[in-house]
This record gives structure tokens, sequence and C-alpha cells, in this order.
């Protein structure tokens, strides 16, 4: 079977190139996958695609005139694919629901633990030769109340290691996880969670629901001075909201690794370039912002893991007619 991986890097390649050894042919292209690029994958039975690729009604109704019948997701979220559609064209949409909670988790941590000790500018600063401290104090997280929104499975691992740093779980969550709360953590509703969260951490899927949670008036329910970390999905915060909040005071730290325009951004080298966007050359500009493009993912482990489960999506798909992982409308709805 011949598959078209759209938005393919070297380090793509490099793990999913074993899929060569189950007969499968992989075309890869460094193209995002878009109405205009859709026609790459002609031929192919399959394309797979990742997080930032447009998968809306017209590029599937596209991929589907070409002959693909499956759409192999190389992430977990699947908030860009059109899913009613792809039932409409009988297009089989498969993703990888877990590759490594942890790669997330300890990434989440690592934006955590940067932003309250400052260790993007202390890092700046002693290359410098500056080894003065104003501007660099922090708080302990001992004891600090953190709010977990979303305790799936990186919610879970992350609960864990805030737990073992001595913090107080709060969590939001339609399903509240035993595992969590066997840790402590205390569930309530998403105003008490805001209202009480020295540190709040963004870690749902983007649905309707969850579309812009953290906006102009939900800002003032937060904790003033909150340190806010989205590393679920970019249009969980009204990004011009959180600017807001920002100049206000009511947010103290924001820590991100999704943007909801980085589709446009994310996983390119446009360090040449002028940058387009106003609303995150903004955030560039606040010394309490720390963001990372869209890495929490990027471990070996879980590179290792994303490509053994795509390729047996793909795999399972051309011997069986279904991929072991398929995600559904129904599922959607269940998810949300
Ligand atoms: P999961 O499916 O195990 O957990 C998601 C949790 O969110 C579930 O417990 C669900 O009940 C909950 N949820 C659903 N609607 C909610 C709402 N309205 N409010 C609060 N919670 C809600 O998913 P997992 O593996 O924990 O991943 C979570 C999200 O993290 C993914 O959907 C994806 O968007 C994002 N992600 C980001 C990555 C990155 O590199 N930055 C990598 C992988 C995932």
């Amino acid at each position: 079977m011949q598959v078209t991986v759209f938005s393919a890097k070297p380090y793509d390649r490099h793990f999913l190139d074993r899929g060569a050894a189950s007969g499968l042919s992989l075309r890869y292209t460094e193209a995002h996958l878009s109405l205009e690029t859709a026609g790459l994958a002609d031929g192919s039975g399959a394309v797979c695609a990742f997080v930032n690729d447009d998968l809306s009604a017209p590029v599937l109704a596209r991929l589907d005139a070409l002959g693909v019948r499956l759409v192999a997701l190389r992430c977990a979220g699947f908030n860009n694919v059109d899913l009613a559609a792809a039932r409409e064209y009988g297009l089989t949409v498969a993703r990888v629901p877990a590759y490594s909670p942890h790669a997330v988790a300890e990434h989440t941590m690592a934006i955590i633990l940067g932003l309250n000790r400052k260790i993007h500018r202390a890092y700046n600063r002693v290359r410098e030769g500056n080894f003065a401290l104003d501007g660099l104090l922090g708080f302990d997280l001992h004891g600090k109340t953190v709010g977990v929104v979303g305790t799936g499975k990186i919610g879970e691992v992350l609960a864990r290691i805030l737990a073992g740093f001595g913090c107080r779980l709060l969590g939001f969550d339609p399903t509240p996880n035993p595992a969590c709360e066997a840790l402590g953590m205390v569930y309530g509703s998403l105003e008490d969670v805001f209202s009480q969260s020295d540190i709040l951490s963004l870690n749902c899927p983007l649905t309707p629901e969850t579309r812009h949670m953290i906006r102009q008036d939900t800002l003032p329910l937060l904790k003033p001075g909150v340190m806010l970390i989205n590393t679920g999905r970019g249009g969980v915060i009204d990004t011009r909201a959180v600017i807001d909040g920002l100049k206000s005071g009511r947010i103290g730290a924001l820590g991100l690794d999704v943007y909801e325009e980085e589709a446009d951004l994310f996983f390119e080298d446009l360090s040449s370039q002028v940058l387009r966007d106003d609303v995150f050359a903004r955030l560039l500009t606040f010394p309490n912002v720390l963001i990372t493009g869209h890495q929490a993912f990027f471990t070996h482990e879980a590179l290792d893991n994303i490509a053994e489960t795509t390729l047996g999506n793909i795999v399972a798909f051309r011997d069986t007619g279904a991929a072991t992982h398929s995600v559904s409308v129904e599922r959607l709805a269940a998810h949300g």
C-alpha cells in the first residue's frame, strides 16, 4: 500500500522508515496537507498527517476523489479533522491515542519549573556575565495549589509528578480519574479550580466545550497572579484575552507549548523571516512568558511509539479494512 506522509520532517522519516518492512511504500513530503497539496496523495490508499495538517471537509472530499481510504494521524488530538465529513466520504480516520503521556507531562513540568525560576532569563544573563538575581525571584512549588483541567492520561502523569513536589491538587474533568483521586486530587467545578489555583494547567482536548475556556469573561475568575500553562491545544485559550490578563497582572506568568495560530509558525525555521503574527509577537515581549513550539511530545520514546502505532493502524487497515485505533463522530461526542 502506498502512503503519502505529509508534514514529514527528517525525524519522522527516521522513525517511520521501518514501515517498508511491512510492505508499505511511504512517500514523504514536507508540505502541509491542504486543498492545494492534497493532490500529492494521488495513487496512495492512505495519507499520514500531523497536528497542523488541514483535514477539513473540502480536503477530505479531494482525498476521497483521489482514492484515499485511510487518514492515519500520527498524533493523539483529532480536532483538525472534520469527522462528519470523513464519515460521509467513507474515509477511515485513525490516530495514536497514547504514545507517551510522560513526554508531555514532563515537558509541562519543565515549563512550570523554567517559568517559575526564570531559567530562560537566567541562562541569557549568565552568558553575558550578569550574575545579579534581581527579577529572578521564584516561589516554592511545595504547598502550592495546582489545578489540572483534563485529567486523562497526560493530566494523570502530571498530577503524579506534582504530588511528588508536594503540591495540593485540584482537578476539573467531566470524567474524574480515580488514579488522580488516589493521589489526593480534589475535583471541583471549573470556577472552583480557576479561583483556587496558583498554577493552572490545561491538559484537555480542544472541543466545542473547551474552545476559549480562558477568555475575556472567565479571566476575572482566575486567582490573581496565576501561572497559566497550556500544553493541550492552542484554541483552549483566547490569546488576545490572555495578553490583556498579562498586562493587568491577573495572569502572573504564562507557559505555552501550543498556540491558536501555530499552523503558520510552528515546526519551521522562520528565523530569517519577518514575523507577521502581531499577537504572537506581543506574547514574545513579556518577560514572564515562556513558549515552546509544540515540542512536548518530542522524545525518542514518544516518536518510537507514534511510528509503531501509526504503522500498525495502516497495516491493520490494509489487511482487514479496519484500523486498530479509529476515530468516529460517536467517539468525538463521547470525548467532548
Ligand atoms: P485523554 O483523552 O487521555 O484525556 C483527556 C481528558 O480531558 C479526559 O479525561 C476527558 O474527560 C477530559 N475532558 C474532555 N472534555 C473536557 C472538558 N470540557 N473540560 C475538562 N476536561 C475535559 O488525552 P491525553 O492523552 O491526556 O491528551 C490530552 C490532550 O493533550 C490531547 O487532546 C491533545 O490535545 C494534547 N496533547 C498535546 C501534545 C503536545 O505535544 N503539546 C501531545 C499530545 C497531546
